[in-house]
């Protein structure tokens, strides 16, 4: 691949987040302010394999800063964990003179992203994911719009839950981690919040725990219990029927499930989708190469591809705390 570059790949991969749109517009335009060539892959790295490959211009990224989705469409590729598959994803780079690939999406396509930098092909790759669970960013693209979603439907929850004095338990999504649970759980003011980070897997006394709290709240003349967790947990349903079973205490639950994954982004995710993408396009032009550009301490900042990927995010210990305080 040539030092200089003049032509730039863009593709989205994983699951779909909020912002993904406004971060390729962000990469597109940033790209033409510097009389960089973009060339969108559609649906991820199987769109690679398949050369499904288009020129995009100014005018193809217009009006989609506010809608969620890609446009790009995104997929999850197996063939893209083998070593045949991301050979000829680099041969296909290649082929396509692209000098630089901007990948967009979560841990899973940053592992793809380093695949194709160990053969040469220089990436840059966006934190985009509803789940924030990519390490060396405080927070991803698309977090918090999902955290908005979720608390807007547990607002509504509480309020059928409160008129009929029952309990609720709601799942939210963040495969294996509890950073939107945590969020939801903080913003909604649950009464308990359940995360992956925080359960041992004993999951009898887990509803053993939650029946004593909803009584004990009861007592204190709560008229409602609200139960906020992590589909990384998950059991939504036995738990609910345990707890009806154990307090006697008409208990309902409800998987918010993929509205949480999209809608239009917030003023948030947004901003960073804008300055995360321009960023991505400066760093190439400033000759990086292999990096995952983040924020942190509200500073833009870009970390080196490996060291990204072994980076391990915890959930915030002091959000934790304050959580099982402020809640009873
Ligand atoms: P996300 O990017 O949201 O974490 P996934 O974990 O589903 O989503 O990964 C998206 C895609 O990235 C996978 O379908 C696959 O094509 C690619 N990918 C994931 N892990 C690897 C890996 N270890 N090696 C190569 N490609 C990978
Ligand atoms: O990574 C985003 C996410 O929505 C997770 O929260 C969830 O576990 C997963 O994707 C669902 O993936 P799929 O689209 O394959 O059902």
């Amino acid at each position: 691949m040539a030092d200089e570059v003049k032509t730039i790949g863009v593709l989205t991969s994983g699951g779909d987040a909020p912002g993904m749109n406004a971060a390729i517009r962000s990469v597109v335009r940033t790209a033409m302010a510097q009389e960089i060539r973009v060339k969108g892959i559609r649906k991820g790295f199987i769109g690679l394999l398949n050369e499904d490959i288009v020129d995009l211009n100014g005018k193809d990224v217009a009006d989609i800063i506010h809608t969620g989705g890609t446009f790009l469409y995104t997929a999850r590729c197996d063939e893209f964990k083998t070593i045949e598959g991301q050979k000829r994803g680099a041969e296909v780079c290649r082929k396509h003179g692209l000098d630089a690939l901007v990948v967009i999406g979560g841990d899973g396509s940053f592992q793809g992203a380093r695949r194709l930098s160990e053969l040469d092909i220089k990436v840059m790759c966006i934190p985009v994911t509803i789940d924030n669970d990519v390490a060396s960013t405080d927070y991803t693209i698309g977090f918090d719009t999902a955290v908005n979603t979720a608390m807007q439907a547990i607002d509504k929850i509480r309020e059928t839950s409160t008129s009929h004095e029952r309990c609720s338990i709601v799942e939210v999504m963040g495969r294996g981690t509890g950073h939107i649970a945590l969020w939801c759980g903080i913003a909604n003011g649950a009464e308990d919040i359940l995360i992956p980070e925080r359960y041992n897997g004993d999951m009898d006394s887990l509803i053993r725990f939650l029946a004593d709290h909803i009584m004990e709240n009861r007592k204190r003349g709560k008229t409602h219990h609200i139960i906020v967790n992590a589909e990384g947990i998950g059991h939504t349903y036995e738990i609910a029927e345990a707890l009806e079973r154990l307090t006697g205490i008409g208990t309902r639950a409800t998987i918010i499930g993929y509205m949480q994954r999209g809608g239009s982004p917030t003023a948030k995710d947004r901003m960073l989708a804008s300055a995360m993408g321009a960023y991505a396009v400066n760093q190439l032009t400033a000759g990086k190469k292999n990096q995952v550009i983040g924020i942190s301490e509200n500073v833009i900042r870009a970390v080196d591809l490996n060291e990204a990927l072994n980076m391990v995010k915890e959930i915030d210990p002091f959000l934790y705390e304050l959580s099982g305080v402020i809640r009873r």
